[in-house]
């Protein structure tokens, strides 16, 4: 089975903000579909927990992240977002929330206390990145990251975990394997399928569970103007060029 399990459309006018609204039908139905299978696929899990990644930068990791976890929570689900991309954070912009004091804080053990903030959105809660540590792959590999996951567990239905791509540092893999599920966010015109394969491959390694893949951004508009009975063929077109990574993975199940 293909798990290419999610597609979302690329915005042609993009608000201020990415967070969905309840305007945007398509955009709403493309994160509750995904939504679904994210369901589906952590069922049996003991934990949930999901890193988000991508190959390379720019794919729309932040973006999705805060879309999902949204839609997690209009499900009355509780919800955090961990911003662990603390190279570039970015989820408090989005969420127009201050960056310190977060994660880096916690896992440097400069400051102590409860970091976590609540949001707009009911259920949903988010620990921001904290100031850019010298040493965030380190921070990530120490114990109390390990431990504040496992607090965390407790605490919330759902936990969601923006990171780094993977083919620029090691921060996601490390993530990789202390989450319950891993989903890659590829986009079109961007993501080039060698670099798939590779990021594929250095999370297969560490024996850490890819659950599925998003191909973001897809232009629709572009061929659905006047030829909108061949987007689906399209859309096909483009999990073909993805399928030899993506099918790879699946066999390794
Ligand atoms: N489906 C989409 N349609 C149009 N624009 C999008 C879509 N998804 C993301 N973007 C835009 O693409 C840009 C990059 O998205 P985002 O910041 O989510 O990517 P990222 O993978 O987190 O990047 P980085 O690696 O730099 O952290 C942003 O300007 C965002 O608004
Ligand atoms: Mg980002």
């Amino acid at each position: 089975m293909i798990k290419l399990n999610g597609l979302l459309k690329k915005a042609s006018r993009l608000p201020s903000s990415v967070l969905i609204t309840g305007d945007d039908f398509r955009a709403n139905e493309s994160y509750k579909a995904i939504r679904t299978n994210i369901l589906h696929l952590l069922n049996d899990s003991d934990n949930k927990s999901v890193l988000i990644t991508s190959p390379y930068a720019g794919a729309g990791k932040t973006t999705t992240t805060s879309n999902l976890a949204i839609t997690f929570a209009q499900l009355g689900k509780k919800v955090l977002i961990i911003d662990a991309d603390m190279r570039k954070p970015s989820i408090h912009k989005l969420f127009s929330l201050p960056l310190s004091p977060g994660l880096s804080d916690i896992l440097s053990g400069n400051k102590k206390g409860d970091f976590v903030h609540n949001t707009k959105f009911d259920n949903l809660h988010i620990l921001c990145a904290g100031n850019p540590p010298d040493n965030p792959a380190e921070l990530l590999s120490n114990e109390i990251f390990k431990n504040l996951l496992k607090e965390n567990y407790e605490n919330y239905d759902y936990i969601f975990v923006d990171a780094p791509p993977v083919d620029a540092v090691t921060d996601a893999v490390i993530i990789s394997q202390l989450v319950c599920g891993t989903i890659i966010v590829i986009r079109q015109n961007h993501t080039e399928k060698d670099t798939l394969i590779r990021t594929v491959n250095r999370i297969k390694k560490v024996n850490a569970n890819i659950v599925g893949y998003i191909l973001n951004a897809i232009d629709y508009e572009k061929y659905s103007y006047k030829y909108g009975h061949y987007s689906g063929k399209y859309t096909k077109k483009y999990y073909n060029y993805y399928r030899s990574a993506v099918e790879k993975d699946n066999t390794t199940k």
